[in-house]
């Protein structure tokens, strides 16, 4: 899709419900299309939705080596309710050795160039080869999640993976989402319930107080300008990440 078949669908689907963008994307793409889950939420709403519109679209998971129990269980959940594969993809073991022997375990604490490296490693190379042969992916993105989302479009170019970019509930609030997973009796992340309302890594999310962003427990010690892995880019991450691989000798 060029840059005004992009506009142009953006207009007519402006105010369409998100199963409506899924059919959508569905008819456009087919095969091609992938739903990329961190089993939360938004996620969890999406696959519903997909998997009642076409059980043979893919979806996929980034297993980073370091997410939490709860989030295996519901894979496996949601695997056996709808009677699908949640693909895994793992990092570069190779370049994870490197990372950890150089850098340590817990690398990310210490710096924002060592956090982005660590997502590059363990989510944004996995993320690549995810992509590799598909032509757009669905995500659950919502505007209202964070400052650094505010910009985001229902149907984007995704330049740093050449692919569309489909955001189904980018105009959703939290409350919907739960409203949509309540009434649809839809597993999702035990973590919810006890204060995470954005799960990741278990080292870099935390639970949050209320009032709180919905991502302030996301690499709560950093500035909401930075909390954002690679998954979502904008340019001046590229450049961050570069930078820590040439401290790693890569
Ligand atoms: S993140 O970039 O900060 O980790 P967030 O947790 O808010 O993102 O999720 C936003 C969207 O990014 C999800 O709806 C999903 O499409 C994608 N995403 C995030 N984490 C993963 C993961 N581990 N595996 C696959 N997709 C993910
Ligand atoms: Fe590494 Fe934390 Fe990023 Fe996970 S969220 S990949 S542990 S820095």
């Amino acid at each position: 899709m060029n840059a005004k078949e992009i506009e142009k669908i953006n207009e007519e689907l402006q105010n369409a419900e998100p199963t409506v963008v899924l059919k959508w994307a569905v008819e456009k793409f087919g095969k091609d299309l992938v739903l990329s889950s961190s089993m939360g939420a938004e996620d969890q709403v999406l696959t519903e939705m997909l998997v009642k519109i076409d059980p043979s679209i893919d979806i996929f998971t980034l297993d980073t080596g370091r997410i939490f129990p709860e989030t295996y269980e519901l894979i496996e959940q949601t695997n056996k309710k709808y009677n699908i594969k949640i693909k895994p993809y793992f990092p570069d073991y190779k370049e994870v050795e490197a990372m950890v022997s150089e850098k340590g375990i817990n690398l990310f604490y210490d710096s924002v160039e060592n956090r982005k490296l660590c997502c590059h490693i363990r989510k944004i190379e996995p993320l690549k080869r995810a992509f590799e042969g598909r032509k757009a992916w669905i995500s659950g993105l919502r505007r209202e999640q964070s400052v650094t989302r505010k910009g985001v479009q229902l149907i984007e170019w995704d330049e740093a993976n050449g692919l569309v970019k489909i955001n189904p509930l980018i105009e959703w609030s939290e409350q919907q989402v739960w409203d949509y997973i309540t009434v649809n009796h839809i597993p999702y992340h035990k973590l919810h319930d006890k204060g995470f309302p954005s799960i990741g890594c278990q080292p870099c999310t935390r639970a949050i107080k209320p009032g709180e962003d919905v991502r302030a427990g996301r690499w709560w010690w950093e500035n909401p300008e930075h909390k954002e892995c690679g998954l979502h880019v904008q340019d001046d991450l590229k450049s961050e990440v570069k930078i820590g691989f040439k401290n790693l000798g890569a």
